[in-house]
């Protein structure tokens, strides 16, 4: 099923084998994720695709607004993990892997995971992931949603992350095509999605970390109970930061309310 000519588009870059998921192309929405939390509600199956031109009310973790004019990608995955899969808070890594790959992959860009849910280029922010979820016993979804900065110009990004934003056409000088960026993320995330299925993330770890930003540099991770400042060791087989503090004491810090940035 296909919403409109947009939507068939998107399907036509989608590869062969995955031609038939549903997708539902929007003009505008308040967020793909609120659209694609409704269907996941519906039934729809995994890989149900929900994409919009802009959105009114792009979110970030932790109510954070997400700027969502033209010329970005707002996109959400139904995914429908088992219930009590192991290691499913790593999820957002898996999915940020994803992105990184298609950008890697498709573009050219040293797309740099930045735990728990960010992409970098270059140290300014690329993407951004959101996963929700309602892991009940009858329904048990995920959704993925992903905000990437395709063709904008810094004037599209508010004063107040112009230093820290870039977008696809900052970085590659190309106006990229929205509905192919759109299919090949698509392809990676879902690609990556069920190599996290089929073998945990302990075996996608290594690779995550050979692209995370910051690993065994200085950073200052922001608590609700005050920053803590030190070495970051690495990633954990459950997708847990390893922090080094100044004791040498290792902290595992699970991604909750907490923010990480270089110091
Ligand atoms: P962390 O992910 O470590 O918590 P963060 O500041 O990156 O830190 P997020 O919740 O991941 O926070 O992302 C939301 C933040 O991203 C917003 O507060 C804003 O600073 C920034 N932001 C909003 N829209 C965009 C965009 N389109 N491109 C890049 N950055 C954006
Ligand atoms: C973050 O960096 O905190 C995550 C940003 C996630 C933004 C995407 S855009 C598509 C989907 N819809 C939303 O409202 N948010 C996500």
């Amino acid at each position: 099923m296909s919403s409109n000519s947009y939507a068939e588009e998107i399907q036509h870059h989608l590869v062969s084998r995955r031609r038939d998921v549903t997708v539902l192309a929007l003009e505008e929405t308040d967020s793909t994720n609120d659209e694609a939390r409704d269907l996941a509600e519906k039934g729809f199956p995994e890989g149900t695709l929900v994409v919009a031109k802009r959105q009114r009310r792009g979110r970030g973790r932790m109510g954070r607004r997400w700027t969502s004019p033209e010329g970005g990608v707002f996109m959400s995955i139904v995914l429908r993990p088992p219930r009590h899969l192991p290691g499913l808070s790593a999820l957002p890594l898996v999915v940020g892997y994803g992105v990184a790959r298609a950008l890697r992959e498709e573009y050219d860009v040293p797309a740099m995971i930045k735990w728990p849910n960010d992409v970098l280029v270059r140290g300014r922010k690329i993407a951004g992931i959101l996963c929700e979820s309602a892991l009940g016993q009858t329904n048990c979804w995920v959704v993925a949603g992903i905000g990437i900065n395709a063709t904008m110009t810094s004037q599209d990004f508010p004063q107040e992350i112009q230093g820290l934003a870039t977008s696809l056409f900052l970085e590659t000088g190309i106006p990229v095509s929205i509905p192919a960026l759109i299919a090949s993320v698509h392809d990676r995330v879902m690609q990556s999605y069920s190599a996290f299925l089929d073998r945990g993330f302990a075996a996608l770890l290594p690779t995550i970390l050979q692209i995370s930003a910051y690993v065994g540099g200085s950073v200052t991770v922001s608590t609700p109970a005050g920053p803590l400042v030190g070495k970051m060791l690495g990633i954990d087989q459950e997708g847990l930061l390893l922090l080094e503090l100044p004791n040498n004491d290792v902290r595992r810090i699970p991604a909750g309310d907490v923010s990480l940035r270089k110091s």
